[in-house]
This record gives C-alpha cells, sequence and structure tokens, in this order.
C-alpha cells in the first residue's frame, strides 16, 4: 500500500514511523513533511491546508489511502474531497471534524446529550460578554474563541479587567480572524488534565493508552500556552475506574450523539479531559491526533497501524483487538528559543545523528529542514520530540532527558520538569 500522510509535524513523524512498522506499506509519502521525515518519507512541498493541491498530489502518486492528520485541513473538508475522488483515507469528514472546528457546537452537543463539562453561555457580541462576565462575577473566568485558533484561543481571565482585554482582541481586533466572531464564556474548572486520544469507526470506541500535555512554556507550568512541551503516557491519574467512567458518560455518549446527529465520526477523536471534584469532565474535542501526545502513544501500540486504518474504513472496529505494550513513554519537545512568541531560524542543529539512534530513545522532528548545505535546521516553534519508551516512566523520563543533553542550537529552550506530576501522583 501507498500512504501520503498530510501534515508536517512530530505528530506526522510519530504517524509515519509508526505507518513504517506494516506489513502492509510499501511507501510512504508525506506533505509538506518536514527534514526528519523526509529520511522515512518522500515528501513533497504542498501545504497541508491546499484541498486542490493535495488531490492532485495524491492522484499524480496514485496513493491507496490519505491520511490527514491535521485539524485545519480535517475542518476545511479535505478527506471529503479525497473520498470524492475515490481515494481511502484516516480522519473524520467535515460534518463531524466540526466537533473541534466550533466550541459553540461541541458544547451544544455536550449540553444536548448531556456529557459532562463545564457550564457555559455563547455570545456574538462583546457588549453581551462584558455584561454577563460582570454579572456572574466569578473569577477566573474562561473565553474562547469558537473556530480554531492553533491552540492559542483560550483565554483564562483572573479579572474583570483581562476578561476586557480578551474579550476585545478576539472579538473586535480578530486576532484569530473570524474564528472570534463568536465567544463561549466557561466556568473554570480544576483537577488533573488527561488526553485520551480515541479509535473511532463512528460505532465502537476503541481508547488509546491516556496522556498528560504540558501546555505552558516554562517550567512549573508557567509562561505562555504553547501547542505542547512534552508528555508522557500512560498518565498515572487515568485509573481503570476513572476509564470506566469516562467510557459511560463521555466516550460512548459522545460518539453516539455525533451518530444522532448524522456526523458519525471516523478516525482519531480526542478528549481533553478534566478530573474534576465532582468527576471526568470534558475541556475540548480534537478530531485528530494530538501533537505531542502522539509521539508518546503510538510507540506504544503493538498491533499493525493499517489494520486499524481498515477496519475503521470498515466499521469494523469492533472485531479488532488493538493491543498495547505495558511500558511508558516520555517526551521532552525541545524549542526554538522564544516561542511560542517570535524566534529566529535556520540555525545548525547539532547532535542529532548520535541521539535519533540510542536504544529506545527516538527524536520526532517538528520544525526542522535541511539547508542548502545538507544540514540540519530549526524551521519552527516546536522542533524536536526527544522519546523514549522504557518498563517504568521515570527510566523513560532518563532516558528521554539523556538525548535532549546532546543535542544543540542556538538559543535551545526546553522544560526540564516534564513528568514531574506524574510522578508524584505515581507516589502518591
Ligand atoms: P483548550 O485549547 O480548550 O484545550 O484549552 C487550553 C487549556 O486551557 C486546557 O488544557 C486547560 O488547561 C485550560 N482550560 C480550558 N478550559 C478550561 C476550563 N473550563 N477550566 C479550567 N481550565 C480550562
Ligand atoms: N497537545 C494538544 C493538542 O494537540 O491539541
Amino acid at each position: 500500500m501507498k500512504i501520503l500522510v498530510v501534515g508536517g509535524g512530530g505528530r506526522e513523524h510519530a504517524i509515519i514511523m509508526k505507518l513504517a512498522e506494516s506489513k502492509k506499506v510499501s511507501k510512504l509519502y508525506c506533505a509538506p513533511g518536514n527534514g526528519g521525515i523526509s529520511k522515512y518519507a518522500e515528501c513533497f512541498p504542498v501545504k497541508a491546508t491546499d484541498i486542490d493541491g493535495m488531490l492532485e498530489l495524491a492522484k499524480k502518486l496514485a496513493v491507496d489511502i490519505v491520511f490527514v492528520a491535521p485539524d485545519d485541513p480535517l475542518v476545511a473538508g479535505m478527506v471529503d474531497a479525497m473520498q470524492a475522488a475515490g481515494f481511502r483515507t484516516f480522519g473524520p469528514n467535515k460534518a463531524a471534524a466540526i466537533i473541534e472546528g466550533s466550541k459553540v457546537f461541541s458544547k451544544n452537543l455536550m449540553q444536548k446529550y448531556n456529557i459532562p463539562t463545564a457550564k457555559y453561555a455563547v455570545f456574538n457580541e462583546p457588549q453581551k460578554v462584558l455584561e454577563y462576565i460582570s454579572n456572574e462575577n466569578t473569577y477566573p473566568t474562561v473565553i474562547k474563541a469558537d473556530g480554531l485558533a492553533l491552540g492559542k484561543g483560550v483565554v483564562i481571565a483572573a479579572n474583570f479587567d483581562e476578561a476586557k482585554n480578551a474579550v476585545s482582541e478576539i472579538m473586535e481586533s480578530k486576532i484569530f480572524g473570524e474564528s472570534g466572531s463568536q465567544v463561549v464564556v466557561e466556568e473554570f474548572l480544576t483537577g488533573p488534565e488527561v488526553s485520551v486520544l480515541c479509535f473511532t469507526d463512528g460505532i465502537t470506541v476503541k481508547p488509546m493508552i491516556s496522556s498528560m500535555d504540558h501546555k505552558r512554556a516554562l517550567d512549573n507550568d508557567e509562561g505562555l500556552n504553547t501547542g505542547g512541551m512534552g508528555t508522557v503516557a500512560p498518565n498515572p491519574y487515568y485509573t481503570d475506574e476513572v476509564a470506566k467512567e469516562c467510557m459511560e458518560t463521555i466516550f460512548l455518549p459522545t460518539i453516539r450523539a455525533m451518530q444522532s446527529e448524522k456526523r458519525s465520526f471516523k478516525g482519531c477523536l480526542y478528549f481533553g479531559l478534566m478530573l474534576t471534584p465532582n468527576g471526568p469532565k470534558v475541556i475540548e474535542y480534537n478530531c485528530r491526533f494530538g501533537d505531542p501526545e502522539t509521539q508518546v502513544v503510538l510507540p506504544l501500540l503493538n498491533t499493525d497501524f493499517v489494520d486499524i486504518i481498515e477496519a475503521i474504513e470498515n466499521e469494523s472496529l469492533s472485531e479488532l483487538d488493538i493491543n498495547w505494550k505495558n511500558e511508558s513513554a516520555a517526551c521532552v519537545v525541545m524549542a526554538s528559543g522564544g516561542y511560542p512568541k517570535k524566534y529566529e531560524s535556520g540555525l545548525v542543529i547539532s547532535g542529532l545523528d548520535e541521539m535519533g539512534q540510542t536504544e529506545n530513545c527516538f527524536v520526532y522532528h517538528a520544525g526542522t529542514k535541511i539547508n542548502d548545505n545538507g544540514e540540519m535546521v530549526n524551521a519552527g516553534g516546536r522542533v524536536l520530540g526527544v522519546t523514549a519508551t522504557a518498563e517504568s516512566l521515570p527510566k523513560a523520563l532518563a532516558i528521554a532527558y539523556d538525548g535532549v543533553k546532546s543535542i544543540r542550537w542556538k538559543d535551545v529552550h526546553y522544560r526540564h520538569d516534564i513528568g514531574n506530576r506524574a510522578l508524584k501522583a505515581i507516589k502518591a
């Protein structure tokens, strides 16, 4: 089988590496890909959001399956376009991807089908939002842009002034474009966060190994929100008991709700959960694999990935046993100095070759490219995800940080405390 993976980050690198293990795969392509991916898949400079360009590429390469990994092409309907042209696909169609594409949609869905989530209200006028926040007078309060915003459309406002600023930026200055035409104001929840990625064919839902993201840029969860600075799997807060409750109150009800709405979801549905004192609640849905969650989840998968893709396509997921390694994984993201704000690119990365080959440690590339001199340079905010698997989390973390130590470029930035919270939970 020839498979084209759409996207070009660490998540796509992890998807490619798992697909490469499949005995059914003869050739892997990626667009746009990146410097690291190009060693394992032939890359083409087509933007992930360019539906026409991607369709042309899929036709030219005569691929068997198109795997659409990022949120924006999914929400824009790339899967629909590929299917209309006769391609087999992985990823939800446009009607289903709205579960991530519109927070107003997902909040209304949860309310209609009694799926536990934070209390909320929806607004399309800045004045009305501020009146509501002022009347509620409970802080912190959470303000979310309706649409996609590169993972940055959520503001946790500590007081009225911060809320006013956020509303003005989102709804008036439109810093996230039309994504901010509507906002959701939400009750602030507390508790440990868990990411659960699930395979689903629209009928059956099979959770993958749970994971924990680290979203803030700096140690001790300080600094700005990022796409994710590191992950560990499994997440120790996600006990068997919690998993059972989530299946009954969240996962199955969501899959059935999407079916009832005639928006049957096929692919990977990502549940961003908070384990509150009142039980698990949904913080967000993503219509795709998470980044950097994928980098710690997929290395633990034993089952042939293509078998899963085909079972989802044929709606026979209930008949497939999916097996996982009984191990832990840790991923430390190495980012460009300044990320998530401005950073310099084109800086030569040293120490990579050795580390890519260390046993049980793999370096997923997120923002890299090979320059004209054949050197690997940084080309994005998040640059590498140094990932290790081992029989325990402390071991996996030690190996990953050992890998990090050898890799250098000017102004490199990473967190030193990935996994600390999980380790505390394991000890407690
Ligand atoms: P999201 O983009 O929806 O995942 O939100 C980003 C982060 O904001 C989440 O990972 C949470 O840490 C935080 N967050 C979002 N919604 C809430 C909420 N209702 N209460 C507390 N924290 C939240
Ligand atoms: N790591 C969070 C996400 O992929 O949305």
